[in-house]
């Protein structure tokens, strides 16, 4: 794994491409591998971070097939999904009926002040370093006062390519500074799977705020 990286443009934009190309080529067997995954942690996680007594605007960042959509629906929210994958953003709209925004992380454009939450779960470390604080910025704006990003991530240091896809690995101090320097607060972090040795959990998770 290279640490520091300093990537072109060119490169930047070859890192979304190929990652999302092997999403693309292997949307069905991502869908049947993952359709059952538990991440009610995750979901209830988010949630409880926000009002309670009201249908809440959501937007499920890097949906995939749409597993999460068709939770959050189902709880009585208003999610929307987005994905760079095409296949997938097709999938998840069949799969949920969710409004799904074809868009990649590298070039999002999003109404401001316009969710409550943004789910962003096994997504955003596939955007590399240089570009992570405009993403960030940009969840930030299109949150609502008071509104909380939930990001996992597999936890590591460094970033460069595994296989086909590009993977930026972040611990929770490095986590922090970002979200920190987007004008986030952080509220609360916890490693996956539940009820292991920290050294087992090779998922992190983290909320953080929109204060103004
Ligand atoms: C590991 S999958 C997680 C999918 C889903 N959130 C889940 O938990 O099953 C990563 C997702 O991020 C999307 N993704 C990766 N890079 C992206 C990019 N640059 N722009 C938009 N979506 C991207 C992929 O298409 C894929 O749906």
């Amino acid at each position: 794994m290279i640490k520091k990286l300093v990537l072109s443009s060119a490169e930047l934009k070859q890192a979304e491409l190929t990652t999302l190309s092997h999403y693309d080529s292997r949307a069905l067997q991502f869908w049947e591998g993952t359709r059952e995954h538990d991440v009610s942690q995750n979901i209830c996680a988010l949630l409880e971070s926000l009002p309670q007594n009201r249908a809440l605007d959501i937007l499920d960042l890097g949906c995939g097939p749409g597993r999460d959509l068709i939770r959050f629906k189902a709880l009585g929210h208003t999610p929307i999904g987005l994905d760079g994958s095409h296949v997938f953003c097709e999938m998840a709209k069949r799969n949920s009926g969710c409004e799904v925004l074809h868009q990649t992380f590298q070039t999002l454009e999003l109404a401001a002040q316009s969710f409550d939450g943004i789910f962003a779960n096994a997504s955003l470390f596939h955007v590399p370093r240089q570009v992570l604080p405009g993403v960030l910025k940009c969840c930030y704006d299109a949150l609502k006062p008071g509104g909380v990003l939930f990001c996992s991530n597999p936890r590591g240091e460094g970033e460069g390519w595994n296989g086909n896809r590009f993977g930026n690995y972040m611990e929770l101090d490095v986590c922090k500074m970002f979200f920190e320097e987007a004008g986030f607060d952080v509220i609360d972090h916890y490693y996956r799977p539940e009820g292991l040795p920290n050294n087992q959990q090779p998922w992190l998770a983290v909320l953080c705020r929109k204060n103004r």
